[in-house]
């Protein structure tokens, strides 16, 4: 199971997210990410944060520590949002924290450069969970310390909405036309031969084995929550074989020359100006 640790301070709505999310503290002294279970998604998307973020990460992927949160709606009460009260209202329990990235910024493909092969290893890895939320309008991807960091893995696995049609479901192919890293050239031949080896049963089963009970218990057409967990195992097994083979990249391999702001790119000019200096187009300073 996740490591648990309990929330103790909701700290403030991450208005950027669909599912809003929040910034709370935890009595580790962590701050997280909070994903709720009371949250319209619904809990199958915090098990598809779990398998897929602890897969990515044991891949050796940058994702985010992911924690339990034990909520007592309670510490919630002072919050004046009708909304946020709402949602904690309905996320007693256990709810997802994934480690807050303090001063990260969103991945911008047109500002940042990724590496042919760090490319590869993202986009076979969303192949192989069927990831579809990491496009250049939703990048889902963070930068931190320089480094792109991969969050919400909450859209992949479309399979486990349709157990019965899980296996047909799995073996169909990826279009990555529309992924963020598509125009980085993305090796994803050298990337499934690095990465496909590695998803073993073994890895598969510890990785669902994380997943707290409560998210996976009365499953309909399942018995145990053990049993779900095996579900989870298998077309994830299927797909990491040949997923490599049926990726469609598009026709985006050239990258759009840089629109990263002047500010950002040319060295700074001596401040304070000097008083009368003009601008190129002739405008004061
Ligand atoms: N670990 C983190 N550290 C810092 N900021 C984060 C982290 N996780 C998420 N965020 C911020 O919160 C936003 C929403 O997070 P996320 O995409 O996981 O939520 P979501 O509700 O699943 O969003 P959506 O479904 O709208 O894409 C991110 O775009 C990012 O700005
Ligand atoms: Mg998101």
């Amino acid at each position: 199971m996740l490591e648990e640790v309990v929330a103790t301070r909701y700290v403030t709505p991450l208005r950027e997210g669909g599912s809003l999310p929040g910034i709370v503290e935890a009595d580790d002294l962590g701050t997280y990410v909070m994903k709720f279970t009371g949250a319209g998604q619904g809990r199958k998307t915090l098990v598809a944060e779990v398998i897929c973020g602890l897969l990515a990460r044991r891949l050796g992927l940058r994702v985010p520590e992911l924690v339990a949160m034990e909520l007592d709606p309670v510490i919630g009460l002072g919050e004046p949002d009708q909304e946020v009260q709402e949602l904690l209202k309905a996320s007693g329990g256990l709810n997802l924290g994934m480690d807050y990235l303090p001063g990260s910024i969103g991945f911008d493909p047109l500002a940042y450069e990724v590496g042919s092969a760090e490319a590869g290893r993202v986009v076979w890895f969303d192949a192989l969970v069927n990831n579809v939320d990491r496009s250049w309008r939703n990048p889902n991807m963070l930068v931190w310390h320089g480094d792109p960091w991969l969050i919400d893995h909450g859209a992949t696995m479309i399979w486990h909405h349709n157990w019965p049609g899980a296996e047909a479901s799995a073996a169909k192919p990826y279009d990555a036309s529309d992924h963020v890293l598509a125009s980085f050239r993305p090796d994803v031949a050298a990337a499934a031969a690095e990465l496909a080896p590695q998803v073993t049963e073994e890895l598969l089963t510890e990785v669902a084995a994380q997943v707290p009970d409560a998210w996976l218990v009365d499953e309909p057409g399942f018995v145990t929550t053990d049993e779900l967990r095996r579900a989870y195992v298998r077309p994830l097994l299927a797909r990491a074989a040949g997923v490599h083979e049926r990726i469609t990249l598009g026709k985006r391999t050239e990258r759009p020359a840089s629109r990263a702001p002047g500010w950002l790119t040319e060295p700074a000019r001596p401040w304070p100006h000097t008083a009368g200096e003009k601008n190129e187009d002739g405008s004061a300073r």
